[in-house]
């Protein structure tokens, strides 16, 4: 467009020298490949230099910086400095490591920019394909509903809220948490991830409301105890309303019995939701699959594509059988988004399974995943996973200084260096050491955790490119540093 003197120039954001755009971004992704392709030969951690981290304090830009110059102070003062989980030998607390085409899926995704609150266009399409796929994937029927979420905690969360008023007894979104007659109970093992906790006190319940029940020595829920505590509790006035499964707890991996607690929620009316977002999708791994029998028959689950799919963050599932009562939980309708008979507004609103409204297009990096490679191939990723996590337990076993802590049901290992002659707060110092060292040297890292009282190293193998070699490394350094370390009596 002509300039006009005397007129104000109207402004955009793109780019005035496409070229230039091209040029910068054509290196990005040379650049991104290459970071990839080399990731092994980086140290997984290293802390960030002063000068790095002074560059984070910098104030609001005001004034225009070329985008070359953006880009170059990115890779000098973000990309070497990541938290390391898309390395080989990064086993801490529990992610996915993500993969170069669900990285390019989440840049078209952004460049497409659609807006997946809903509406009548191939993104919103493709999330529900993605929902429908997830459904296909842990066996539950395509009538059921679903909706991509930001996380594990966001999908355990909807599914809590769908449970709550289903069981409530008294319309809680009119009428509020103080209509319903007697105090709903929610009940999992000792090992539930905290996302539940968050999830109940939000919704009203107060903590007291999830009831925390012992375990047996394999750390699945005790089953007696589940069935005392509900006993009790409706001899005592509450309404028992939930059941959680565990599918992988986020300590051990240890995974409830499923059918036995489906039975027992049919029996007891009460709703029946797995906590997937480690073990679901064992579900599709040819030798494991058995492991998560019964999780098909639940009310809801909640899933994590950012974990055993390896999608870039973030992305999660949730899934629920009735998909009545899943709308009639979030369902608003609102003047300014009311469906019209044909256009843009024509479909389904996507916003009404859950809390927000805009919702980001997190399906297309998990569906160009998917097809590229096939579920086959993740199902034997995840087979791959767990033989990997027997492996690193043999390794324990053979070595006379580690201890094993907890039994490995998929590919979870605890453990600890245990030389004779310490008592236990020295050997959790000394781990405590080692864990810190090994991310220090870059070699790995891996996470810590308390199992039944006990202080113990942590492995959490969600890793598609980790191999046996790095566990045989692993147990070496830390062997290693057992020996070098002083650890003051
Ligand atoms: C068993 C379990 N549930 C829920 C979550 C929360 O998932 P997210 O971190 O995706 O919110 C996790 C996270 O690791 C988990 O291990």
């Amino acid at each position: 467009m002509q300039h006009q003197p005397g007129k104000r120039q109207e402004e955009t954001l793109d780019p005035h020298d496409w070229d230039n755009a091209r040029a910068v971004a054509h290196r990005a992704v040379d650049d991104a490949i290459d970071y990839l392709r080399d990731v092994r030969d980086r140290p997984v951690w290293r802390e960030m230099p002063a000068d790095v981290r002074s560059s984070f304090d910098a104030l609001l830009p005001h004034s225009p910086t070329p985008l070359r110059q953006v880009y170059r102070q990115i890779t000098e003062t973000l990309m070497p400095y990541p938290m390391g989980n898309i390395h080989p030998r990064f086993w801490a607390w529990y992610m996915g490591s993500s993969n170069f085409t669900g990285a390019l899926g989440d840049f078209l995704a952004a460049i497409q920019g659609s807006n997946l609150g809903g509406g009548n266009h191939a993104a919103a399409m493709m999330d529900s394909q993605v929902v429908s796929w997830c459904k296909e994937m842990i066996g539950f029927p395509a009538s059921a509903s679903g909706t991509l979420a930001s996380g594990g905690s966001m999908a355990n969360t909807i599914a809590l809220i769908v449970a709550r008023n289903a069981k409530a007894g008294v319309d809680v979104r009119e009428h509020g948490v103080t209509a319903i007659e007697r105090p709903l109970r929610f009940y999992a093992s000792n090992q539930v991830h905290s996302c539940h906790r968050k999830a109940i006190e939000a919704m009203g319940l107060g903590n007291r409301a999830l009831q925390r029940l012992p375990t047996t020595d394999d750390l699945r829920i005790n089953l007696d105890a589940l069935r005392t505590a509900v006993a009790r509790d409706r001899a005592a006035g509450f309404q028992p309303a939930c059941v959680i499964g565990s599918a992988g707890t986020v300590n051990t991996g240890a995974i409830d019995d499923l059918d036995t607690l489906a039975d027992f929620a049919a029996q007891e009316n009460l709703w029946f939701h797995v906590d997937g977002c480690i073990g679901a999708l064992v579900a599709i791994a040819p030798q494991s699959a058995h492991l998560v029998r019964g999780l098909e028959r639940a009310d809801s689950v909640a899933l994590d594509p950012h974990k055993w799919l390896h999608a870039p963050f973030e992305v999660g599932c949730v899934v629920v059988r009735d998909a009545a009562a899943h709308l009639a939980s979030f369902s608003v309708v609102q003047e300014y988004l009311e469906k019209t008979p044909r256009g843009l507004a024509s479909a389904d609103w996507l916003y009404e399974y859950g809390l927000q409204t805009s919702r980001g297009f997190r399906a297309l990096k998990v569906w160009m995943a998917l097809k590229e490679h096939g579920v086959e191939k993740f199902g034997r990723l995840i087979d791959q996973n767990i033989a990997q996590g027997r492996y690193l337990e043999e390794l324990i076993a053979s070595e006379p200084l580690l201890e094993s802590v907890a039994p490995a049901t998929i590919n979870i290992v605890c453990f600890r260096y245990c030389p004779s002659g310490l008592d236990e707060l020295a050997v959790k110092r000394l781990n405590l050491e080692i864990m810190m060292r090994l991310q220090e040297e870059g070699v790995a890292a891996i996470s810590d955790t308390t199992v039944r009282g006990k202080h113990c190293l942590r492995v959490a193998i969600n890793n598609h490119r980790t191999r046996r070699a790095d566990l045989d490394l692993l147990v070496r350094e830390i062997v290693r540093l057992g020996r070098d370390i002083r650890i003051s009596r």
